[in-house]
């Protein structure tokens, strides 16, 4: 036992020393990760008042590239969580996007990685609120791998906390505080066995997962929250309606969907930058479908799966090459 903890300290002890020599972006300079230091009294730590994206990036051995997916897309929202916020970030669209790119080539990144921008609150400063005070804005990136289960299907629990409201705090932007929402859930489903949480909205239709948007199957029919439902408004999401429509020729409809529609859909899955396409095959301890990993969701793993790895040229728009 012992000497397992010990190997555990031992490896994140050496995790740490590789990422405090990444470089990362603060504040118009780049700098090696470990000397890149906010102040215990930051706004953003206190208060939550930050915003931020996630942007993964699949590395292709055959094409020897780093592809960046929906990296403009992901900026392009950024920038609407941080009118939402009241931060500014001095940097056009196309200046984020370079930044990345060259952030990645000055680490040398040859494996999948996931690119988080982050603007915040950065007064030291006691007093909350969104006006008079500093912003700051970083960029950092960092090696990644699956996030969620991709293969075999997750198992999910309807949660016991309902997702925020826009009226309680905006969940169509990123703001760092928000996501307490988004951990309470987490824990919770993972503390009873369970791998996900669904979050139903205060009105009580389905919303989303912790960190993912959801579909449904009935009968040849695809369903998913419309974005007046509370949801983030998912990139993966949009290139999930995309596919389903252009690729497999099926009908998808954005509407309010009933928790008991849940257990009794033909499939369901959940999609996200970070959690991919990750089919559900319980939720609340009922087996979706026959429990096994439906034909449709793997259609559009296969489907995503190549188009994020540059192998389809048809859909290369998604994507930026970043050598
Ligand atoms: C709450 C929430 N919903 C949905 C998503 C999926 O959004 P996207 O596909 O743009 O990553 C995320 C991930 O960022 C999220 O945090």
């Amino acid at each position: 036992m012992a000497i397992k903890a010990e190997g555990v300290t031992r490896a994140s002890e050496g995790r740490r020393k590789e990422q405090g020599q990444f470089w990362v972006y603060l504040d118009g300079e780049i700098k090696r990760y470990a000397d890149a230091r906010v102040g215990l009294m930051t706004h953003a730590l206190q208060y939550g008042t930050g915003v931020f994206e996630g942007i993964r990036g699949y590395w292709s051995p055959e094409h020897e590239q780093l592809f960046l997916l929906k990296l403009r897309e992901h900026y392009r929202r950024m920038q609407n969580s941080v009118k939402i916020l009241k931060l500014k970030i001095p940097m056009s669209l196309d200046e984020l996007c370079e930044t990345s790119i060259d952030l990645i080539r000055r680490n040398n990144f040859r494996q999948d990685v996931y690119i988080r921008p982050f603007a915040f609150k950065s007064s030291e400063e006691i007093g909350v609120r969104l006006h008079n005070l500093k912003d700051s804005f970083a960029i950092y990136v960092t090696p990644f791998g699956n996030y969620v289960e991709v293969d075999g299907g997750i198992r999910c629990m309807v949660s016991s906390w309902r997702r925020i409201d826009d009226n309680v705090a905006p969940a169509r932007a990123k703001i760092t505080g928000t996501y307490v929402n988004s951990a309470l859930a987490k824990t919770e489903a993972m503390e009873n066995g369970f791998d996900e949480a669904i979050l139903l909205t205060q009105d009580g239709h389905v919303c989303e997962g912790s960190a993912e948007n959801i579909f449904l199957l009935r009968d040849g029919k695809v369903f998913t929250p419309p974005t007046s439902d509370n949801i983030l408004e998912g990139l993966t999401r949009l290139a999930m309606i995309e596919l389903l429509r252009k690729e497999l020729d099926m009908e998808v409809v954005e509407r309010t969907i009933d928790r008991s529609e849940l257990y009794i859909a033909d499939e369901i899955f959940l999609c996200g930058t970070g959690a991919q396409i990750s089919p559900v095959i319980d939720v609340d301890r009922r087996p979706i479908g026959d429990g096994q990993v439906g034909p449709v969701v793997s259609q559009l793993q296969k489907l995503y799966f190549d188009i994020v790895r540059g192998h389809s040229a048809k859909y290369r728009n998604w994507l930026t090459p970043v050598y």
